[in-house]
């Protein structure tokens, strides 16, 4: 897939308004607990501010709200951890659309960056509506999508809002498109595909895309458990568990032994979704396990994506042994599955 990058774009002067996705969870002082969505977007917002006179506005949701007034879902908690990592004076805006949008760019100084209120807080962000989209558009002179996560969402801030503005593709999403499309492709062999976590739905799709391409797909978590109870078929590649730990929390020691070799063994290897309650000890030890041979199998080309299987990454202090780790959790499974991706197309 060829995207047009902001790499061919000159931004002097212009008005600049950047689709990321700050869907970030807070803790109880209200400050980011995950910080690599926001670090994955630094090196585009350092680029486009390295022209001369660009007045730079972030927009994103955060959560799910369902009203106007729902404060807890407001961006202006992160300000403060954006400001840290970008190093960089960050304004709120109380609204993602009208007169205060286009006050906070008149009043802005270069170098600065403007965090837009929640697109959520409207409705028609959901609706792909195009009066939104005209409306988020408005002030600007061009559109750049840094959020991969969102890609496969047909919303007014992901895919009408282009149809208004010259639209161009940040490069971190380049980069997820890049390393995801080679973990599609599965050219190195053997190929192992991991996939656990409990939405057996969003799992399928996946399974079934893999079944085709790739050597090996190490079933766990609930998608195994629930696949079993049902009965369901799969083609001689996909393996499920043999044993499981008690209550069936964990996959069994047989079970982390038999995925281990498969995936020491690999020379592609990606994986989405834990394989049992990781959140609970002992049964984080098959995704642990997993984390770690996947962290140790430095031939293979290794990509993870999905909030929880990136949490267990991090935990069993892994992250930065994989070669790539994805911000898409829903994304990253249509993406591979061969789903629309409204943000990309
Ligand atoms: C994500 O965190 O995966 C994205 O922000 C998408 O969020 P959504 O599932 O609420 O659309």
């Amino acid at each position: 897939m060829t995207l047009n990058t902001i790499k061919g774009y000159d931004f002097t002067q212009k008005r600049v308004v950047m689709r990321v996705d700050f869907n970030i969870l807070l803790d109880e002082k209200n400050d980011a607990r995950d910080i690599y969505k926001l670090k994955a977007v630094q090196e585009s917002i350092d680029y486009i501010l390295s022209f001369d006179g660009v007045r730079l506005a972030l927009i994103s949701h955060r959560g799910r709200p369902t009203g106007q007034n729902q404060k807890h879902f407001t961006m202006a908690y992160l300000a403060d951890d954006i400001a840290r990592i970008l190093n960089r004076t960050v304004h709120s805006v109380c609204d993602c659309v009208g007169v205060c949008v286009v006050d906070a760019l008149e009043k802005m100084r270069e170098g600065e960056v403007l965090l837009l209120e929640n697109l959520r807080f409207h409705k028609e962000e959901k609706a792909d509506d195009e009066l939104f989209a005209q409306q988020l558009a408005a002030p600007f002179d061009v559109y750049v999508n840094e959020a991969f996560s969102v890609c496969h969402r047909a919303h007014a801030s992901v895919h009408a809002i282009t149809k208004y503005l010259p639209s161009y593709a940040g490069l971190w999403l380049a980069k997820e498109v890049a390393n995801l499309e080679r973990v599609r492709r599965a050219t190195e062999h053997p190929s192992v595909a991991i996939i656990g976590g409990a939405k057996i739905d969003t799992k399928v799709p996946l399974i079934s895309a893999f079944e085709k391409s790739y050597d090996t797909i190490l079933v766990g978590g609930r998608v195994a458990i629930e696949a079993q109870q049902r009965q369901m078929t799969f083609a001689g590649n996909v393996v499920l568990p043999t044993d499981y730990s008690d209550h069936h929390f964990d996959i069994g020691a047989q079970t982390i032994r038999l995925f281990q070799e498969k995936i020491a063994q690999a020379k592609i290897i990606v994986w989405n979704g834990p394989m049992g309650k990781f959140e609970e000890a002992p049964y984080d030890r098959g995704t642990r396990a997993l984390a770690q041979t996947i962290g140790e199998n430095t031939q293979a080309f290794s990509v993870v994506g999905g909030g929880e299987s990136v949490q267990a990454l991090h935990e069993s202090g892994y992250f930065d042994a994989v070669s790539f780790v994805s911000t898409g959790g829903g994304a990253m499974l249509s993406f591979l599955s061969g789903e629309p991706m409204p943000g990309l197309d």
